[in-house]
């Protein structure tokens, strides 16, 4: 094994891979550093001159993509030549919910981290480091390092034999806060048995965050460590959210609520704030991962508390789309609904499981014509998500009996919420917090609607407005 790393691969260029290895980049300048992926496409759009058309969108990522990028950043499609290079690979490649099969629906699908467990046996030259950067099932670093062995053992006439060492290196990015996540991380977690191998990951990370927040541990603590963050965080909304609907029920407010037990040391201020139910591509997939753990291992009332977390979550976004249907008097079919935001947190690109999709595909269900605005998410991701192609409004208003699912994206906002009966603010971009809601007032259908599942509309100012108004939590 080397006294230093000298060259990284990370194979996967997505939102954990490409911010993360950037940074390291930065902090790194001695360290070449290539991301690799097989998706051509989003490699061609790391590598794109005009920096607004990266693949991920995140505060401050495209100024540290054009410090490095070409310095000791690469981004390629090159994989045996970036992974024979290197002397430590992350893994940092997607792991799905299984869609079928044995344990499908819960269990994590390890296809992409397996492929790419085989592609670093057999390129690989020397000692490497294998890094799981992937969230991962506890264990799977056990399939990682039987399928290397194997590999190991095939080429005992080798004069170069490789070897390897794996460790556990969760990453704890929350997406839209991604780049000042990795430069001031609450903690890094480093987990594996080799003590040399952890040492050299160590000073890694050692170039820009002090050693005590480099937490080591061993390699199963530090798999399950991530999955439970992720539960807690994801139980946290849950459990705000339920509360919300007693609040809407009892006539109390879910903010003031949040306020006077987040002041509670114990309890903590943070991650208390209703919403329309959380998404993102990790909360329920990981919930679901330690569900089926749980199961595995007989602890089935272990299962069911944290499946309840994902039912609640479930049940929430539906609850947020009856009550649209409600209060425009039972009926939305060919009414005009203005969603705000698609993205699943303000400050992202990501559309994975946001609740928009949900509430979206729920209220189309229901016939209404949807005119959606959303300042980073793309017109091709939403038709994605939807499962719908969308349709020109005039054709719209044509073929209104029709039974096709009908929705545009509009890109100005005055736009997008002109004639329509609803707006309902479903991501916290803050653009929707300065609405003009006198001048959205004038060119709404009336009775018009406001719906903030956010609370990030002054309450006042669309009262003075004339405008009738619904927000998450309130029972007042
Ligand atoms: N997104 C987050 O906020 C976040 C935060 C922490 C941890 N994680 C975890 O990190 C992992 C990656 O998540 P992500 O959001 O970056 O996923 P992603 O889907 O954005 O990116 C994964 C990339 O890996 C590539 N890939 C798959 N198999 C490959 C192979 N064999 N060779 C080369 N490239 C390959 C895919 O093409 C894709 O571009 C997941 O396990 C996730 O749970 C995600």
């Amino acid at each position: 094994m080397k006294d230093k790393i000298e060259s990284i691969c990370c194979i996967g260029a997505g939102y954990v891979g490409g911010p993360s290895m950037a940074v390291i980049a930065e902090k790194c300048p001695e360290i070449k550093v290539n991301v690799i992926d097989i998706n051509e496409k989003r490699i061609e759009r790391w590598n794109s001159n005009d920096l607004k058309e990266l693949p991920i969108y995140e505060p401050g990522l495209s100024k540290v993509i054009e410090k490095c990028r070409n310095r000791n950043l690469f981004f390629s499609t090159s994989i045996r030549e970036n992974i024979e290079n290197a002397d430590m690979i992350f893994i940092s490649v997607n792991t799905p919910t299984k869609v079928k099969g044995l344990g499908a629906g819960k269990a994590s699908d390890l296809k992409w981290v397996e492929a790419c467990a085989r592609q670093v046996a057999k390129y690989s030259k020397g000692h490497t480091i294998v890094v799981e950067k992937s969230t991962l099932p506890v264990r799977t670093a056990e399939v990682i390092k039987k399928i290397l062995s194997a590999y190991q053992s095939d080429s005992t006439e080798m004069p170069n034999k490789p070897t390897f060492d794996v460790l556990s290196n969760p990453e704890f990015l929350a997406e839209g806060s991604a780049v000042y996540d990795l430069e001031f991380p609450d903690r890094v977690l480093i987990g594996g048995e080799n003590k040399k191998a952890i040492m050299l990951l160590s000073q890694i990370y050692s170039k820009w965050i002090s050693e005590d927040k480099i937490l080591h541990t061993n390699i199963w603590s530090s798999e399950l460590a991530k999955l439970t963050a992720n539960a807690f965080l994801a139980q946290r909304i849950s459990s705000i959210n339920s509360i919300g609907a007693i609040c809407e029920a009892t006539g109390a407010d879910v903010r003031e609520v949040s306020r006077a037990i987040g002041s509670d040391k114990r309890i903590g201020s943070r991650f208390l704030d209703s919403g329309p139910g959380f998404g993102g591509s990790c909360f329920k997939k990981d919930v679901l991962n330690l569900v089926y753990l749980a199961e595995h291992f007989g602890l089935l009332e272990v299962a069911n508390f944290w499946e309840s977390v994902v039912h609640l979550n479930n049940w929430h976004k539906r609850r947020i789309s009856n009550l649209v249907v409600q209060k425009l008097f039972g009926t939305v079919s060919g009414k005009n609904i203005t969603i705000l935001g698609f993205a699943f947190k303000a400050n992202t690109n990501d559309t994975r499981e946001s609740a928009a999709i949900q509430i979206c595909s729920d209220l189309l269900e229901e016939g209404a014509r949807l005119k959606i605005h959303d300042p980073k998410v793309k017109r091709e991701q939403i038709e994605i998500c939807l499962n719908a192609p969308t349709k020109e409004l005039n054709k719209i208003d044509k073929n209104i009996h029709n039974n096709e699912l009908m929705w545009i994206k509009e890109k100005n906002l005055y736009e997008a919420i002109r004639n329509s009966d609803a707006v309902i603010i479903l991501t916290e971009w803050e653009e929707y917090s300065d609405i003009n809601w006198i001048k959205a007032s004038k060119i709404m259908r009336k009775p018009s609607w406001i719906f903030d599942s956010r609370s990030i509309v002054n309450p006042q100012k669309v009262n003075e407005a004339n405008l009738n108004f619904w927000r998450i939590g309130d029972g007042s």
